[in-house]
């Protein structure tokens, strides 16, 4: 069955290039130029360099995505071969150290302007009424960044790699009563082995990152519905 009908739009007017007749099919379909409005030019309290610490945690999560997608092509989750695809991608494949580099120090990087994003909106109180889902959803999310840094950790598969997740994942045996079963599900037995690596691979690739785009999706839809605060001005 047809639905409603929309009065069509006629041709573009004499003058207008293709691009444009283009950008206003494709608008009146999907509504772009409303997006565009909504999530880029919409109006904003005048800030300061410390409110882009949101958008430079996205911009550097988003860099982790793609290099971690470029790793995956040649890392192989697995004992016997996962610290000598890390030697092939650091010194054969062409690039591979550059792109391990920023994958690396990225997420150091992304790790430390989280924490700064969330003392600034600490500071100018934006945990407040009505922001405070935005907030909580920034919890989740720094919790995401530091298992993705923890995850990862192990993937190298080298010495530092095992023990560092072998002391990490023993904290875990620390809790009371429960503390052993926790430690067991985090390494997949007993020790850190084949199935650890599996584990946090598929935390590191799957679960995690589903999580933090999900998150991130749900902080910016609030940032955008809300509005984000102004700084703090002293009222004489
Ligand atoms: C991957 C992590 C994160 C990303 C990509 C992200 C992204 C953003 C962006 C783009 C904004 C708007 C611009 C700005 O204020 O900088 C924002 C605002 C906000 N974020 Fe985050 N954020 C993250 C983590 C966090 C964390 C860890 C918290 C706190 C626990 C948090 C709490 C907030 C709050 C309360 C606002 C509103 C700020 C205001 O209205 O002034 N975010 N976030």
């Amino acid at each position: 069955m047809a639905g409603p009908s929309l009065p069509r739009r006629g041709p573009s007017p004499a003058g207008t290039n293709n691009w444009q007749g283009a950008f206003d099919w494709l608008d009146e379909r999907v509504g772009v130029r409303t997006i565009w409005k909504t999530v880029f030019a919409r109006a904003v309290p005048k800030t300061t360099w410390l409110y882009t610490l949101g958008s430079a945690s996205a911009i550097l999560a988003l860099l982790q995505g793609i290099t971690g997608m470029l790793l995956t092509l040649y890392y192989v989750p697995s004992p016997d071969h996962a610290y000598d695809s890390i030697q092939y991608i650091m010194n054969d494949l062409a690039f591979g150290w550059l792109i391990r580099g920023i994958h690396h120090w990225g997420a150091t990087l992304l790790v430390i302007t989280v924490f700064l994003h969330m003392l600034r909106t600490y500071y100018v109180g934006a945990y407040k009424y009505p922001r405070e889902m935005t907030w909580l959803s920034g919890v989740v999310l720094l919790l995401s960044v530091m298992l993705m840094g923890f995850s990862g950790y192990l993937l190298p598969w080298n010495q530092k790699a095992y023990w560092a997740t072998t002391v990490g994942t023993s904290i875990f045996g620390a809790v009371p009563i429960v503390g052993p079963l926790l430690m067991e599900i985090a390494r997949g037995g007993p020790q850190v082995g084949a199935v650890t690596l599996a584990r946090f691979y598929g935390l590191h690739i799957w679960w995690v990152p589903i999580i933090v785009l999900g998150t991130i999706g749900f902080h910016l839809y609030l940032v955008i519905k809300i509005g984000i605060t102004s700084p703090p001005e002293r009222s004489e």
